[in-house]
């Protein structure tokens, strides 16, 4: 237990001691993620603390903090190890620090669809990946959907030619640049409270992301075009410091993971519904062209794209993709 815990916990215990052990202070659960509230992990997140607090009044109270209002990406996980937050959901792009094996999600062109994602996260190897980074002190309690990235910029994009040179964002992930550097475009690795601005300036020509995050942070109305291309898949791995949740009192822990597993199902129906939705609001708002790829220029970007395999496969595993490609039929 770090000297900061110990101090939490011990003036949680004087104060339980002052009020006989009627009036204790409840456990605070801050959940901090990057997104806004009309998005997949934005309800999720709402929806756990409505079902915690419904569960253990007084006991256990969940306070939510969207848009990286507490913390951006850069900062999340560090402050869920130091104890600042309890709950984080980052995307599986954002884990490398702690552990090569996530980076399989990654992968260009890996999971034809949504449900070939589901089944490898809910396979033993996907369920393994949950403990993959115990021993930095991360406990993974659940994967929840968002969707598959399409790919927005400045300029319609449809050959892998058409990016040479154009800077994409990217999330924090060696794979994804290695993604851009096999087209020979341009990877700029930045936090995700950023993306809007440096579009808007044009530091950056393009990015890629889900289409709820392409809507709700308004990408859409200062990229003039968005291609279709489903080209990979970005998930969250909500998470918790192995500190904070082996510390939860025996009775409590069941329960709220219970209300995680329930308030995740209810994520993942609403990334199904919104991955949709929000596709249409886009092509609706007339103020970015929706384009898509027709089998032959997709395959132009698998090839361009399959040396990335290769090139990770030894940190990755061969066994691990091997399961991951298993999963679609
Ligand atoms: C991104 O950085 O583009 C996403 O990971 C944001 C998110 O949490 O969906």
């Amino acid at each position: 237990m770090s000297i900061r815990s110990l101090i939490k916990a011990g003036a949680a215990t004087v104060l339980c001691a002052f009020s006989l052990t009627v009036f204790c202070a409840p456990i605070e659960i801050k959940f901090s993620h990057v997104v806004a509230e009309n998005t997949p992990k934005g309800q999720m997140a709402i929806r756990f603390k409505e079902l915690v607090e419904k569960r253990f009044p007084g006991r256990v109270s969940v306070q939510v903090f969207p848009n990286a209002q507490l913390f951006g990406d850069n900062k999340e996980l560090e402050a869920l190890i130091l104890g600042d937050i309890q709950l984080v959901a980052p995307s599986l792009s954002k884990f490398q620090k702690y552990t090569d094996k996530l980076q399989v999600f990654d992968l260009p062109f890996l999971f034809q669809d949504m449900e070939a994602v589901d089944r490898f996260q809910q396979s033993p190897a996907g369920q393994e990946l949950l403990n993959s980074m115990e021993k930095k002190g991360l406990v993974g309690l659940g994967y929840l959907h968002n969707g598959m990235k399409q790919l927005s910029a400045n300029s319609p994009i449809r050959l892998p030619e058409d990016a040479e040179g154009k800077k994409f964002r990217i999330m924090s992930s060696d794979v994804l640049a290695a993604q851009f550097d096999a087209v020979d475009a341009i990877p700029v690795k930045k936090p995700f409270s950023e993306v809007f601005t440096l579009l808007q300036t044009k530091a950056i020509d393009g990015q890629e992301n889900t289409w709820s995050n392409i809507y709700s942070k308004k990408f859409f109305e200062i990229q003039p075009y968005i291609t279709e291309s489903n080209h990979g898949v970005l998930d969250y791995l909500v998470v918790t410091s192995a500190e904070f949740w082996h510390g939860l009192p025996d009775d409590l822990r069941p329960g709220i993971k219970k209300a995680l597993n329930e308030s995740i199902a209810y994520g993942n129906e609403i990334a199904a519904l919104k991955g949709e939705e929000d596709k249409k609001a886009i092509i609706a708002s007339g103020q970015s062209q929706v384009l898509s790829m027709t089998a032959e220029q997709r395959q132009q970007w698998v090839e361009k794209m399959r040396p990335v395999w290769k090139k990770f496969d030894g940190e990755i595993g061969r066994d691990l993709i091997s399961a991951a490609k298993a999963a679609n039929r």
